[in-house]
């Protein structure tokens, strides 16, 4: 049972994961020739082979995310990747439960840089009647987050690991005291997130890695 309590966006949801899941074998395929082949694949070729895959958040990471929203009444949210727009609906459902519940108002900022991605994304926000609490910005995040207007409370990491330190510098400024930041893989990809890690660290967040799998990092600004 899941802890959003919309059935509708429930049964959307599953079909998602089930989409995302059913490509799974194929991206395990992938990561073992990135990591291990004399001749990994070019950039070029990585971002062909990506650019029609879900890599969805796992329903439990994207359930606590949604709870996380929901217990600190979450009103501004930087998504870092939103790709078919899977966890960004857990993040406007909190969004739009939140609203409901304290009035006001609050948005999801997503971020995708694949064209068929975003339309997607946005196909299913509307389909989830989620439309209004997202603000998706289309293209390379490093100049789509040049501007964000307000205190962020929240903001999820899940993007290839080369950006999440881009992302993360240009966030920072607008986190909030107390903002969580939600990273996933942080266990499974150690190594290459030193250069995230140092920049948190030097930044003073607080940060421990959840037994989830792969290991998910919740830091506290
Ligand atoms: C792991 S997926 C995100 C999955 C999503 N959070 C979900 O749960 O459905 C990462 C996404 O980031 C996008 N991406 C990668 N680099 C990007 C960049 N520089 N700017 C914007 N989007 C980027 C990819 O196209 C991909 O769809």
């Amino acid at each position: 049972m899941s802890v959003i309590g919309d059935t509708k966006l429930e049964a959307l949801l599953a079909g998602l994961h089930a989409r995302s899941d059913a490509q799974a074998a194929a991206m395990r395929a992938f990561d073992a020739d990135r990591t291990g082949q004399a001749q990994p694949p070019s950039p070029k070729e990585a971002r062909a082979f990506l650019s029609d895959k879900l890599v969805a958040l796992d329903p439990d990471k994207a359930e606590l995310c949604y709870q996380l929203c929901r217990a600190s009444n979450a009103r501004r949210i930087v998504e870092i990747g939103t790709s078919y727009g899977v966890s960004t609906l857990y993040l406007a459902a909190a969004i739009r439960d939140n609203v409901r519940t304290g009035g006001g108002d609050g948005r999801v900022i997503g971020t995708e840089y694949e064209p068929n991605k975003a339309a997607a994304a946005r196909a299913h926000f509307e389909q989830a009647g989620l439309g209004r609490f997202v603000d998706l910005r289309e293209g390379d995040l490093r100049q789509t987050l040049k501007e964000i207007d307000g205190p962020v409370d929240f903001m999820l990491m899940d993007i290839w690991i080369t950006m999440a330190r881009p992302a993360l510098e240009l966030v920072t400024p607008h986190l909030r005291p107390g903002a969580i930041v939600m990273t996933d893989n942080t266990r499974q990809y150690r190594g290459e997130y030193a250069e995230y890690f140092a920049f948190l660290d030097a930044q003073g967040f607080r940060t421990m890695t959840l037994p989830f799998d792969g290991g998910l990092e919740m830091s506290v600004r």
